[in-house]
């Protein structure tokens, strides 16, 4: 049959019918975090993956939402493409342009919650597999899909799925749900990500709110919380919580070369995220080794007292905060847990509550492996460029609870971009990065197989 010219014909003809698929996906809202759409998105995704040809099931584990598995396609080769249907809650609504789930077209973007996050890559693989059947022909190797419905809630039900299900995951190279061109427009691929351990911190005073004449002698738990969250960073950005620093593992002399030769655009990123300076104000091989290769403790909200219109004198009987920490290795979930609660109980902090959410551990691969030569030679012939090389994304997922417990090596890349929004209001891809991502797909099938990419 034919090469990547028809293939290519073939998707640009379709690309108004593909990107209204997605548009379609994008409808249906699916926010794990609050138990919204999962089942309906769910029974949507499985239908469109058996469309492609795929032979899918919904399975679940241990009382978790469906999880989309499946196989298509024959090869010595076997590929196992994760991505995950859910997203993240949209709030702040008042700060959308358009409402989140309602896809809008502008100026060349498609807005939404999820078109980048993950609806978009996991709506443009699909597409792709049915192109290339279509102009190029038998798909070369066999596919295996995950889709997950829980992935921006900690995937908590993953692991016992992996562990019944393990032997249909089975794959000698995995493609991750995501990538995205950086702030100067490359195109990037990465092979691994950051773990994160998420934790409340809750404190208690008195039995109800009171007058706030009486803080005077009734205490203020919106102050412990604060003297509380103090003590974990100090205004250098440095995370003070005792001997959790001495568990991160230095980057290799390997690592750090590698890093050396990745590009980082500093002016676009300030400029996306509208700020003058950097955290510590680091920049160059610093702020390239801060952002991979250091954990992060961030204060992801904190509730106490009167927000609203207005003013109200009251002293709060509840204080809390959320706080997630990126992990590198070799800290984990159960290790930020336990550092926490011995740093908080040293410094009389017994009252602080800390209850976790849900964690996962940090993954890395070797950039180097088949599955990311075949990434770095598909993103070349598609793009035209080749591709910058990060050894990870600086986000997290369950990429350890799949990937490492069944010896898979990965590599991600994507539709997204440098200034797409994710989890923030206005949510974002370009369409012709969308359709690029279906081109590039259908050529990293073809260089994992060992194919020529004509
Ligand atoms: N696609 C992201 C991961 C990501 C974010 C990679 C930013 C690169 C840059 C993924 O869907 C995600 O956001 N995951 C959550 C997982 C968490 C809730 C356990 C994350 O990283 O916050």
């Amino acid at each position: 049959m034919g090469g990547f010219a028809e293939f290519d014909a073939y998707i640009r003809a379709r690309a108004h019918e593909y990107v209204d698929e997605l548009k379609a996906l994008i409808r249906q809202p699916t926010v794990s975090a609050q138990g919204i759409g999962v089942e309906d998105t769910a029974t949507l995704v499985l239908e469109r993956a058996r469309r492609a040809g795929i032979g899918a099931e919904a399975l679940r584990a241990d009382g978790g939402p469906p999880t989309i598995v499946g196989e298509t396609g024959r090869g010595a080769r076997t590929l196992l493409v994760y991505n995950h249907y859910d997203v993240q809650p949209p709030d702040p609504l008042d700060e959308w342009e358009t409402p989140p789930f309602e896809p809008t077209e502008r100026g060349g973007l498609l807005f939404g919650r999820g078109v980048s996050d993950n609806k978009g890559n996991l709506m443009a693989r699909l597409q792709a597999l049915e192109a290339y059947r279509a102009t190029i022909g038998e798909l070369p190797l066999r596919i295996r899909v995950l889709y997950e419905g829980e992935e921006e809630s900690g995937s908590e039900h993953l692991a016992a799925f992996v562990a019944k299900y393990g032997d249909r995951l089975r794959a000698d190279g995995c493609i991750w749900e995501a990538g995205y061109k950086d702030a100067a427009g490359r195109p990037t691929i990465s092979c691994g990500l950051k773990g994160i351990a998420y934790v409340e911190l809750r404190v208690r005073g008195a039995a109800k709110d009171a007058h706030s004449s009486l803080a005077t002698i009734v205490p203020n738990p919106a102050w412990r919380l604060v003297w509380a969250l103090a003590t974990l960073k100090n205004e250098r950005d440095e995370i003070t919580i005792d001997g959790f620093m001495d568990e991160v593992r230095d980057p290799s002399a390997a690592e750090l070369a590698e890093l050396e030769r990745v590009p980082f655009d500093e002016a676009g990123m300030l400029r996306i995220h509208g700020i003058s300076h950097f955290v510590r104000d680091v920049h160059g091989a610093e702020l390239k080794r801060k952002h991979f290769f250091e954990p992060t403790c961030t204060i992801c909200g904190i509730v106490s007292g009167y927000t609203g219109t207005g003013s109200k004198t009251v002293l709060p009987a509840m204080a809390s905060a959320k706080i997630d920490f990126r992990l590198v290795p070799d800290l984990t979930p159960e290790k930020v847990a336990r550092l926490l609660r011995a740093h908080l109980d040293r410094r009389g902090f017994r009252d602080v509550e800390v209850v976790p959410s849900h964690g996962e551990r940090p993954s890395r691969w070797p950039t180097d492996s088949p599955i990311a030569r075949a990434a770095v030679a598909a993103c070349r012939a598609a793009y035209g460029v080749d591709p910058v090389i990060y050894p990870l994304m600086a986000g997290s997922g369950p990429m350890a609870q799949v990937c490492d417990a069944l010896g898979i090596p990965v590599t991600g890349f994507g539709s997204g971009n440098a200034a797409s929004a994710n989890h923030a209001p206005n949510e974002n891809i370009a369409i012709a990065d969308y359709v690029d991502h279906i081109r590039a797909f259908g050529r990293f099938l073809s260089a994992f197989a060992g194919r020529p990419l004509e």
